[in-house]
């Protein structure tokens, strides 16, 4: 891909529920991609910017019923915008990969489907804020709820320490009730369903190692990139 400099770079989203392993994956794709020589940006949502990232802290942190549902959606396509416009287009636009921790089937999972927005009006705001802008491949990480739900909360306990500020347990979305997250994992699952060509489902029920194998050998396959 060394020739690629002149060429759009590819991009990749990473989604899921709660405690999928997210984070870890994205830095060993990017350690991966990087020993072929191809550069990748590794970035998240909300986030990305320091606008982004502002906007992040309203979204992740506080009351669960902190926001009416269509703010909350304006809030995340606010700060998405942003992280398209500043971070991943221009990365892009100069060859390099993007691999991005959440992107839009997140708003559609989250609001439209478990929350109250509904599909049709995050699929509207999208085409408002972004037009056809997608992402060339998403992987989407599948597991049990309670799982991942019981993995985000030990992730969140060792983190507490680091955080800055008394206030800055990003947990808002964990304490959303079993209800929510089983029809968050129901979205997804929709979501991949409905474009296949797009999406692939990665069990990470499993040990990191075999979630990254499994993941690379969905890149490898749709990039046709050495194994
Ligand atoms: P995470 O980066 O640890 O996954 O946290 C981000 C949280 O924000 C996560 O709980 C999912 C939530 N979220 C939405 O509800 N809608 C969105 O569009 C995005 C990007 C994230």
């Amino acid at each position: 891909m060394s020739s690629a400099a002149s060429q759009r770079g590819v991009f990749i989203t990473l989604e899921g529920g709660e405690g999928a392993g997210k984070s870890t994956q994205i830095k060993r794709l990017v350690a991966r991609l990087a020993a072929r020589g191809i550069e990748a940006v590794a970035t998240r949502e909300p986030g990305g910017t320091p606008g982004a990232e502002a906007i992040r802290g309203l979204l992740v942190t506080g009351d669960v019923a902190r926001w009416d549902a269509v703010t909350e959606t304006l809030l995340h396509y606010a700060a998405r915008r942003e992280h398209v416009e500043k971070t991943v287009k221009p990365a892009l636009q100069r060859g390099a990969w993007v691999i991005s921790d959440r992107f839009a089937d997140s708003t559609m999972a989250y609001q439209g489907h478990a929350g109250a927005v509904g599909a049709a009006r995050v699929a509207a705001l999208h085409k408002l804020v972004l037009g056809d802008f997608t992402p060339d491949l998403t992987l989407i990480l599948d597991l049990p709820v309670q799982v991942g739900l019981a993995r985000a909360k030990s992730r969140a306990n060792t983190a507490g320490a680091n955080t800055a500020g008394a206030n800055a347990v990003e947990d808002r979305y964990e304490r959303m009730g079993l209800a929510f997250h089983e029809a968050l994992r129901k979205a997804f699952l929709d979501i991949a369903a409905a474009e296949p060509q797009r999406c692939r489902v990665v069990a990470a029920d499993t040990d990191a190692d075999s979630v990254e194998a499994a993941l690379w050998a969905q890149v490898a396959q749709r990039f046709k990139l050495p194994l």
